[in-house]
């Protein structure tokens, strides 16, 4: 074996299953589409492999079987980069971008006072939170890729990029110039990190801190198997050296077609015709940010067209065409103050921390929750220590870790309660549950509050005015025991209440009566049921039709329906067989509460049955699993991937594969709106 020489024809074959793989991978990484199933590249994959293993004369550098990693390495060698690898100016807020531009005005004399003003237009490109690299191809061939080191020499990594997918090994298309040069930024896809924290957690080894140390981390590594296995991505931002190309006009141009010869290139990617423009852009990144499939920690904004770059030139060790607009930091260094605990409506303990206030996520933060009595522990944390808070999107503020290295010799650990701090009764933990819980139900003052919240909610039964602070204000008078009471509640009375005016007064009372005249979804979400959320609540509603049925049920059939399992189904019993909870719906309907039967139709009779549905791609406006029960209520199958017996497809945001599988099978697809609609239309 391996002996022999191939004959023409294996070698033909071999540079075809090559080229066809190097397209596939291609369409799969870069450009989101692929045309071939998994399998499908795997069998063309394997055939490769094979011949290369019997002919390793076949074997080169740049075939897609040497993804895999190569034997480790002692050290990295330098690489000496021709043109410095520089960095970015920074930005903080829009002043700073305005003066940008007229800097920019200054120099290329396109006349800074408004009325006479030439154009001036930028590159607008997401901020990629990884490791700046350099990657240069010979004859459309990659050769070497380094890391940007100091900016002057950094280090030989080809062999860990080489196992990136999105790193091409070979270059497709017209004009592929003999020496080409291309920067970017590695990065791990969030996803990617979290699975891979998650079994490194189980294993007992070491955790990342966040996806860029990630990314380096992975990078760095010697053996270049241990890369191969991370999920890590590249995606461009410039051109370096590069011979015998006419560059493009413009930046953007240069990116495109470095996108056509087999690069990645941000999905953001847009030009922006003035600096208001830009500020524009940078908003509608930011409200994306949260919705990204990786970290990005602001929108770099460059003057797009290349003769004003050179007329620009550089400073010290940036490109004066350039300017990074940062986000927000999203962690930040302070001090844990104090725990307190509060009830949740189930009667949960949460631990709070009480923070020395810090700006972070662009508000500033005094407060971040501690989840738990575990996450304490797991945090290690004391009182008067210095931690890491960390915000991100609208996520309510985490304690991210702990300094230890900074604990001064006062802190002290923190105790968690024995009774509720609230109304004094026994804590109790179930079993297999994170949470320790207050066992006095609505008897508990904190309890009953969140309840009361809860039941107004917009969502709920909807009362407008009865806010959070109201709501405290009225248990702690003494105004409201129970859910009933709210029903009872007089104008005069509330109007002698602090704060309230009189005609906010009549407004809620008003508002009170009008949240009579309800919904059965509605009032079962409003009761508070454990684990019973909108969707549950609605396919309870649907399959019963009436509270009576529902709380005639017995497990089975409530197992029986969608989106309700043996621990939902056990909450719900629970909660009708409780004579308390009992006497609060008589009361309820007794105060005039009162909803529309729901006419109950058989699985077969449902508008959605008979219809198999595919979701992909992130939803904005729900979860993936209210969405799947909303279509289990209406009699649909949700199934995971999609074939020729679909039904329909909801493409939410970056939908890949199986939209563009759903296209090529000519299924239909609909876009988070449009299902939304939908689903309101026939609920
Ligand atoms: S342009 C010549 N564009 O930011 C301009 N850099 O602070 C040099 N980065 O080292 C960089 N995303 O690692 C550019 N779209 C982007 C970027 C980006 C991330 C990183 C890069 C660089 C650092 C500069």
């Amino acid at each position: 074996m391996g002996h022999t020489s191939p004959s023409a024809e294996l070698i033909n074959q071999a540079t075809e299953l090559r080229d066809q793989l190097i397209q596939h991978n291609q369409r799969y990484y870069v450009h989101d589409d692929p045309t071939i199933s998994d399998s499908e590249y795997d069998q063309l994959l394997r055939r490769l492999q094979d011949l290369e293993q019997q002919y390793p004369q076949l074997l080169s550098p740049d075939s897609p079987t040497q993804r895999v990693g190569a034997p480790p390495l002692s050290a990295f060698k330098q690489v000496r980069h021709e043109l410095p690898m520089l960095s970015l100016d920074n930005a903080f807020d829009d002043t700073e971008l305005k003066e940008f531009d007229r800097r920019m005005r200054e120099r290329l004399k396109l006349g800074t006072e408004e009325g006479q003003q030439a154009a001036l237009e930028y590159a607008c490109e997401p901020k990629l939170d990884g490791l700046a690299v350099s990657l240069l191809y010979r004859d459309g061939v990659f050769e070497r890729g380094a890391t940007r080191g100091d900016g002057e020499t950094g280090e030989d990594i080809t062999l860990n990029l080489r196992t990136i997918a999105s790193v091409p090994l070979h270059l497709s298309g017209d004009n592929i110039p003999p020496l080409l040069e291309v920067r970017g930024e590695v990065y791990m896809p969030l996803a990617g990190f979290k699975a891979f924290n998650a079994r490194a957690e189980t294993a007992d080894e070491k955790v990342f801190i966040n996806p860029r140390n990630a990314a380096a981390g992975s990078l760095r590594q010697l053996d270049s198997k241990i890369t191969a296995t991370r999920p890590l991505e590249f995606c461009i931002y410039s051109v370096g050296i590069s011979e015998s190309w006419v560059l493009p006009a413009t930046h953007v141009e240069i990116l495109k077609q470095l996108n056509l010869w087999g690069f990645l290139i941000s999905p953001l990617l847009e030009t922006a015709a003035n600096i208001d423009a830009c500020i524009a852009y940078y908003q509608k990144a930011n409200e994306l940010r949260a919705t990204l499939n990786y970290d990005i920690d602001g929108i770099v904004f460059k003057v797009n067209r290349l003769d004003y770059q050179q007329q620009l030139g550089f400073v010290a060790r940036a490109p004066r065409w350039a300017i990074a607009r940062k986000f927000p930091a999203e962690e930040a260094t302070t001090q844990l103050l104090d725990v307190e605990f509060q009830v949740g409506r189930t009667g949960a303990i949460t631990p709070v921390a009480r923070l020395d206030p810090v700006f972070v996520g662009g508000v500033t933060v005094s407060n971040a929750t501690l989840h738990n009595r575990d996450e304490i522990a797991r945090l290690g944390v004391k009182i008067g220590d210095t931690v890491v808070v960390r915000r991100a999107g609208d996520v309510i503020p985490q304690i991210a870790r702990v300094l230890l290295e900074d604990r001064p010799s006062s802190a002290r650990a923190i105790v968690f309660p024995e009774h509720c701090p609230a109304c004094e009764s026994a804590l109790s933990r179930i079993e297999g549950e994170a949470a320790v819980r207050c066992t006095a139900g609505l008897i508990c003052p904190a309890q009953r509050k969140q309840a009361i919240k809860h039941f107004a909610s917009r969502d709920a039964l909807d009362i407008e005015g009865l806010g959070d602070k109201l709501v405290d204000q009225l248990v702690d008078a003494g105004c409201i025991h129970s859910l009933p009471d709210i029903y009872h509640l007089k104008a005069a009375e509330l109007a002698a209440l602090e704060r309230l005016a009189e005609k906010s007064a009549s407004n809620l009372v008003a508002a009170i009566e009008a949240s009579k005249q309800t919904t059965l979804p509605r009032f079962l979400y409003a009761l508070g049921i454990r684990e019973v959320g909108k969707a549950t609540a609605r396919s309870l509603a649907q399959h019963f039709g009436s509270l009576e049925n529902l709380e005639e049920a017995d497990g089975d059939s409530l197992k029986s329906v969608a989106d309700v399992g043996p621990i939902v189904a056990g909450f719900v019993r629970q909660f009708f067989t409780n004579t308390d909870t009992l006497k609060v719906i008589a009361d309820l309907r007794d105060a005039g509460v009162h909803w529309p039967d729901i006419e109950v139709l058989e699985q077969a009779a449902l508008p959605l049955s008979g219809e198999t549905w595919v979701l992909t791609g992130s939803l904005n406006t729900m979860t993936r699993s209210d969405a799947k029960a909303r279509l289990e209520a209406l009699g649909a199958k949700v199934a995971g991937s999609v074939s020729a017996n679909t039904t329909r497809v909801v493409a939410g945001d970056k939908a890949g594969s199986k939209l563009a599988k759903a296209e090529a099978l000519n299924v239909p697809t609909i876009n988070e709106t449009e299902f939304v609609e939908y689903l309101t239309s026939i609920e």
